[in-house]
């Protein structure tokens, strides 16, 4: 981009309005022709006597500064490269940290990584209080740190805990709660933004110098000011770290060690630790992978799953079927998240009183961690609605059914549903195991029939499925896609088969990991052996989370626990005991009731080559029936359905890493041991016959 063409600047009354717009781009991020700009600028404002100050905003409507640009982290070639990049970005800042003008910023909107990094070097930071601002330093996220000096500054303006709490966490914070937290000095509502910023920087032009207090007590001096309480908050940072990440992601670790060092060293210093080791990590494999995955997720954004999708419906009225755990978390996060009136319908009215409290904890828990304010809550909780007939399902644009998965029932569901709701409305079912076209087969209007399907619970899980039949009208695709995506979830398209797609790659993995138990290896050993590679809990937790649906298929040493009425956490009593919704240890009689004992079973090393091996091969069959449109969709959606682990990039990536050859070879082997389940799918061999990858 041509230099000078993001910045421009007028003069009112001695302040400099400078205004961001990156021309053509929907949000500001700072690339090395911005820096560029930037700096020209500020050196014509420091030239022009007639400037005193200077109030900086966004030209974008609802964004401030999305932060550096990521993707020239992807073209660069060496660590060294990448620790020039943060140090030019240092440089650019220090210049504006140490500007002779003062300069107040009025924010709105996005600011993140490098636009946080910029704030934090003015002097005076206003926000607006709308739920489009939001502040954070998400580089961790990327496998990187924050290179600009917000490993420095962040702790110096708010305390090396709080600093580490949103850094380390990779958080982003409402305008309100980074108030609270001091990282801006003045809340405002939206209306009053500019004229508020321009009176800040007026009011500083003339000598007025901000005055900060320190946030949180005296339990925060004493830890943040005195070397040794910022010794165990240190120690305590980094314990916390490792328990997270299990050592598999190296950002976390870098960016303590860059606060750390800047506050034992000086600013000075720890600048030049930050750029050394943001160099070093955004080298790092973690780190190509994440930013892939940021990548694949903001196409996601857009993309409807069909070519030349035709426009969405707007809905403003949902009706939810079922008012169980999955229908009321449905409607909770409808409500919460897309704002729409939500009527929840089931057969008697205990039913529907329960999934209604249960649909409002959504909002409770939302309240709590001040997502929302009280004012909006109340809102919120009004617009949820329910009884025990259709009443106000006319008025729904979309009907979401989450009753008991059996396809009489919902073939039920869909014809009372067309008898209540209007001609157009879209009728979605969450069911995880039936095949859409089966339920379709009941409707009178099947083009108006499409799967939605959620994990529990609704309101964590990023992840939902849409499963067109093979009728399903273009339209009602849209529609389900950009709902989804309204009650903040990553909306992949999926094929009308078997498990879908999630569903499809667990059950082998779920399956072999009965296989192993029956080979003797012990629960525990089984869950710790996959949290080591990557994944959040392991298979046994996992079915214990998920509970029957997917269970119904795995090995038969899974389904006798299961007969037993040890449903998983749901019912209290899975292979874990549950209390209080804790998870206790592993329950000892659930090896009875399987008829195994733990006896050491296979080597470490083969139960995970056992355990990821049969699910790549499952996800590459998977891939060649078209189930997933692409690699991109299929590795998304295994990151955000089960916690496949994001810094191996998803199955396909990890299988294109291990490479088909030697994927096949591997498969081949275990099929001689294990039989034919192990058997290498033919989208593997014909990769390996030809050298190709999932991704070119
Ligand atoms: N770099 C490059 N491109 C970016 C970007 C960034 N930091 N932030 C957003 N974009 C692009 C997206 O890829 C997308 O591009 P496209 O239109 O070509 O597909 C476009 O901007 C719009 O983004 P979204 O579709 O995501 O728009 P939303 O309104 O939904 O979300 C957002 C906006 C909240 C800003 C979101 O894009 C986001 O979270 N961005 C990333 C923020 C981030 O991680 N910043 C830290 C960067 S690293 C850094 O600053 C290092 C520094 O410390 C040295």
């Amino acid at each position: 981009m041509a230099s000078g063409a993001a910045l421009t600047w007028t003069l009112t009354d001695g302040v400099a309005v400078v205004t961001f717009d990156l021309p053509g781009e929907p949000v500001n991020k700072i690339s090395r022709a911005v820096k560029q700009d930037v700096l020209a600028t500020f050196e014509a404002l420091e030239r022009d006597r007639a400037v005193e100050a200077v109030a900086f905003f966004s030209g974008k409507p609802d964004s401030f500064i999305a932060g550096a640009d990521i993707a020239e982290f992807v073209e660069i070639a060496s660590a060294a490269e990448a620790e020039r990049l943060a140090a030019d970005g240092q440089a650019l800042l220090e210049r504006v940290a140490a500007f002779s003008k003062p300069i107040a910023v009025g924010i709105h909107g996005a600011c993140l990584g490098g636009g946080l990094e910029f704030a934090l070097a003015c002097r005076y930071r206003v926000a607006s209080d709308h739920p489009k601002t939001q502040l954070g330093l998400p580089e961790v996220q990327l496998g990187l740190l924050p290179g600009a000096g917000g490993c420095q500054r962040l702790p110096r303006l708010i305390g090396a805990r709080a600093a580490l709490d949103l850094i380390l966490g990779a958080k982003v914070e409402r305008a309100a709660q980074a108030f609270r937290l001091g990282i801006v000095d003045e809340l405002v509502h939206p209306a009053i933004l500019k004229d508020i910023t321009l009176a800040a920087a007026k009011r500083m032009a003339r000598g007025w110098r901000p005055q900060r207090r320190r946030r949180g007590g005296l339990l925060a001096w004493l830890l943040d000011r005195n070397p040794l309480g910022r010794r165990l908050v240190f120690r305590t940072a980094r314990r916390q770290v490792l328990a997270k990440t299990g050592g598999n992601y190296p950002a976390p670790l870098a960016a303590l060690e860059a606060v750390e060092h800047g506050l034992r060293h000086g600013i000075r210093e720890g600048l030049k630790r930050e750029a050394q080791l943001f160099g070093q990590l955004a080298v790092t494999d973690v780190s190509r992978k994440l930013v892939q995955i940021f990548f694949a997720t903001t196409a996601l954004k857009k993309d409807f799953g069909i070519p030349s999708p035709p426009p969405p419906v707007a809905v403003s009225r949902l009706g939810v079927v079922g008012a169980g755990f999955m229908g009321a978390g449905i409607a909770g996060t409808a409500v919460a998240q897309a704002g729409v009136d939500v009527r929840l319908k089931d057969a008697g009215l205990p039913q529907v009183a329960k999934g209604l409290a249960a649909a409002r904890e959504v909002l409770d828990d939302r309240l709590k961690r001040r997502r929302i304010s009280p004012y909006e809550y109340t809102r919120l909780v009004a617009q949820l609605s329910g009884g025990e007939s259709y009443a106000g399902f006319g008025r729904a644009e979309l009907v979401i059914e989450a009753v008991f998965e059996d396809l009489a029932v919902k073939q039920a569901v869909v014809r009372e549903v067309e008898g209540a709701a209007s001609e157009r409305a879209a009728f979605a079912s969450n069911t995880s195991t039936i095949p859409i076209h089966r339920i379709a087969e009941a409707a009178r209007r099947p083009e108006q029939v499409i799967g939605m399907h959620f994990f529990s619970p609704v309101a964590r899980m990023p992840l939902l499925e849409v499963i067109p039949a093979a009728r399903t009208a273009p339209a009602v695709i849209s529609t389900a896609v950009a709902f989804g995506r309204r009650m903040g979830k990553t909306a992949i398209v999926v094929k009308d088969s078997p498990g879908f797609w999630i569903n499809r790659i667990l059950t082998p993995y779920m399956n072999e990991a009965g296989h192993l138990l029956a080979a003797g290896v012990a629960i525990e050993e089984l869950d710790q052996l996959m949290v080591h590679f990557g994944f959040p809990v392991g298979p046994i937790t996992l079915l214990d989370e998920v509970g029957m649906d997917v269970a119904e298929k795995v090995a038969g040493v899974m389904h006798a626990a299961l007969k037993a009425g040890r449903l998983g956490r749901k019912a209290g009593k899975g292979f874990y005991r549950y209390s209080g919704g804790k998870k206790g240890g592993v329950d000892a009689a659930v090896y009875e009731l399987i008829g195994t004992q733990p006896n050491g079973g296979p080597r470490p090393a083969e139960v995970i080559q056992r355990l990821v091996l049969v699910m790549l091969n499952e996800a590459a069959r998977a891939v060649g029936e078209g189930i997933v449109r692409s690699p991109r969709d299929g590795d998304i959606g295994a990151i955000f359905g089960f916690g496949f682990p994001p810094f191996r990039g998803g199955p396909l990536r990890h299988a294109d890493d291990l490479g088909a050859a030697r994927l096949v070879g591997e498969l081949e082997r275990l099929a001689e041991r294990y039989g034919a389940r192990f058997a290498p799918s033919d989208v593997l061999r014909d990769q390996a016959r030809r050298g190709t990858k999932f991704y070119s």
